[in-house]
């Protein structure tokens, strides 16, 4: 069984995006079609859309969403208007920087087509939102062909949030591997971190490897250590919203911890993330800005108050991992072992791209 489509266009020009409202999951998958750039917005803002490489291809489309209706005479009102949407969906969400590579790529387009009639340029666009989800496909099954030799029959993997299929076009990074090494024949059971306070984990991860018939168990987020202590976690395996040059990265509040204790328990503990989330601009982890969420997503989440009215909440939606926690940054292009500015830096000076 394969993993189901999270986001793709449907129709010409003048259709929808189609996306799993996330939210709703996993009491009911629904659809919810996109028809402009803020419902786009609010869908990428709310995480009915989310996960660093999906929320890429949703502003991708959501540009599309936003200029589809301009009118075709004026060149320079449709460069604004295309550079206005790449920062109006940016202001979405800051920390995964697959938002503003996705919508950096469309507004180079553009400016690469502009001897083009305005229309036709549309229907490029369109053109260039769907090329990335397949592209997005390419590049999640190339990391699950790299990952999947390091899973052994009969292993458990931990990951924390959700870097699965929900979280990209439909492959996910995260669980590649995992899907892999499951249709490979191989016994691999998975640990699903519930991840407070969304539950990310619980909601999303455990629903779509169950759909694809892959053995998971939820945990909630203190329970790390404890299945690790008990030898029952052989590896550790999780997304990255956005990967510094030196190897730090950032992924869903949580993850520094289960870094730390995987560092204890001697257990290795692999990001596997798409060229796409690497930051080569940003030099270390502590400069990638981090999103802060509202309050009432801990105090009150999922419509029952947890906390004390009027108490002080914090809510960080990501935290950052230093790189002498990673034993590898599995990508599309290879696996990128320490030291992880040079690794990095070679990916992108030699490798061709899966374009
Ligand atoms: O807030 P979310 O649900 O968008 O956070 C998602 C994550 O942290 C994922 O692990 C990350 O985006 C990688 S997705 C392949």
């Amino acid at each position: 069984m394969i993993p189901v489509k999270t986001i793709e266009w449907i129709g010409e020009l003048d259709g929808v995006a189609r996306l799993i409202d996330q939210t709703l999951l996993p009491n009911e998958l629904r659809y919810l079609d996109v028809r402009d750039v803020e419902a786009m917005w609010e869908a990428i803002k709310m995480l009915r859309v989310r996960g660093a490489p999906a929320i890429g291809i949703a502003a991708a489309m959501g540009m599309v969403l936003a200029v589809r209706d301009c009118a075709p005479s004026c060149r320079d009102a449709f460069v604004a208007a295309v550079d206005r949407a790449a920062a109006y969906l940016n202001s979405a969400r800051p920390t995964a920087v697959n938002l503003s590579w996705a919508t950096r790529r469309m507004q180079s387009f553009v400016v690469n087509h502009l001897a083009l009639p305005i229309e036709d340029l549309k229907q490029l666009m369109l053109a260039e939102a769907k090329q990335m989800v397949q592209e997005d496909n390419a590049v999640c099954q190339a990391i699950g062909r790299l990952g999947e030799p390091l899973i052994r029959d009969g292993d458990s993997w931990l990951t924390h949030c959700n870097a699965g299929g929900l979280a990209t076009a439909q492959w996910g990074t995260a669980t590649a591997p995992i899907y892999m090494a499951h249709a490979a024949g191989k016994r691999v059971h998975v640990f699903a971190d519930e991840t407070r306070p969304l539950l990310q984990g619980a909601r999303l991860t455990a629903w779509e490897l169950q759909q694809v018939g892959v053995p998971v168990t939820v945990i909630t987020d203190n329970m790390a250590a404890t299945v690790m202590a008990q030898g029952k976690v052989q590896g550790v395996i999780v997304g990255a919203d956005r990967v510094a040059a030196n190897g730090d990265f950032a992924n869903k509040i949580g993850t520094l911890g289960v870094a730390i204790l995987a560092k204890e328990f001697g257990i290795p503990f692999y990001v596997a993330a798409p060229t796409s989330s690497i930051d080569m601009q940003l030099a270390s982890g502590h400069l990638i800005p981090i999103e802060e969420r509202r309050p009432e997503e801990v105090s009150e989440g999922f419509g029952r108050r947890t906390a004390p009215l009027g108490v002080r909440i914090y809510n960080p939606a990501f935290d950052v991992t230093p790189h002498r926690y990673i034993t590898a940054i599995i990508t599309e292009r290879g696996i990128v072992r320490a030291p992880f500015s040079e690794g990095l830096r070679a990916l992108f000076e030699h490798s061709p791209s899966l374009r």
